[in-house]
């Protein structure tokens, strides 16, 4: 399970820890690079949405993609803390519906639940925390506004709208929350949050004074590179390498070098040779 949320919640930097490293995952083989790389959380974020799914934003997937997904990580056992992101919709409607769809994702194995917003969500943090599952939240830059704020914008630029984020995660913390993501902020405003909450920031495109970092797998390992944010530092460049590694398998079938003798399964001589009595050589 790697690291608990109660454990996750007392790792602030400013208390000598070494900021937290989370990563995206949405199947098996990536939550086994996740845990093998020594990464401390998994989100299985809504994300898929967009650099899986083929989506233009992560509007379109359902309580039973991120099921789906999220089983697919646990099943892998990693040794990691899972996050499982809900979707938009899925907490928006009622408390009680919350706490079902929440209950959905952690019956899947998420170790935990995250959802986007602010004071507005205040109702559903607490009723999926006073069901016994841990809360992250997530502020700033929220992708399931894309169209309530314009488009995939920075936010908090004005003085007055970096007061509401950090009132909004001091009232996050105290509703329960264990930790929350800081998307798409200045540094100046991800500082101040910072230093305002108690409990861990972790932040994508928030800079460097947060308790934790998270990226999407399929960007820093460049799997993903039709659109690479600013924020984003790509450690790979897998698309290259698949691209050339399907090239050359192409050119190898094509060319008939593949597959080799090797490659291949066979059969005794002698049971080849009554093969070829019973049907001839032809
Ligand atoms: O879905 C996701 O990948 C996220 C991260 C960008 C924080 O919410």
């Amino acid at each position: 399970m790697g690291v608990s949320a109660p454990a996750i919640a007392a790792h602030k930097v400013r208390d000598g820890h070494d900021p937290l490293v989370m990563v995206t995952a949405y199947d098996a083989p990536g939550a086994r690079v996740a845990s093998e790389a020594g990464a401390d959380i998994i989100l299985v974020g809504d994300s898929v949405a967009m650099v899986v799914l083929g989506y233009d934003d992560t509007l379109q997937v359902t309580v039973d993609d991120m099921v789906h997904h999220t089983a697919a990580v646990a099943r892998a056992k990693p040794d990691c803390h899972i996050v499982g992101d809900l979707p938009w919709m899925s907490y928006h409607v009622s408390p009680e519906e919350t706490v079902r769809n929440a209950a959905q994702l952690m019956r899947a194995g998420a170790h935990s639940i995250k959802l986007e917003g602010g004071r507005k969500r205040l109702p559903m943090i607490e009723k999926i925390v006073d069901a016994e599952m841990p809360v992250m939240g997530h502020i700033g830059l929220t992708p399931q506004s894309v169209h309530a704020m314009g488009g995939f914008k920075v936010q908090g630029k004005q003085a007055e709208q970096a007061r509401k984020l950090i009132q909004a995660a001091k009232s996050l913390e105290h509703a329960g929350c264990y930790a929350v993501v800081l998307e798409g902020v200045p540094v100046r405003v991800a500082e101040a949050v910072t230093a305002a909450v108690n409990i861990p920031t972790i932040g994508i495109g928030a800079g460097m004074h947060c308790d934790g970092q998270v990226l999407v797998y399929h960007d820093l390992l460049g799997i993903e590179d039709r659109f690479v944010p600013k924020f984003v530092r790509r450690y790979a460049d897998l698309k290259g390498t698949m691209v050339e590694a399907v090239k050359a398998y192409a050119d190898d079938v094509r060319s008939g070098a593949f597959p080799s003798h090797d490659e291949a399964y066979h059969m005794a001589d002698d049971e080849a040779d009554e093969l070829l009595g019973l049907y001839g050589s032809e």
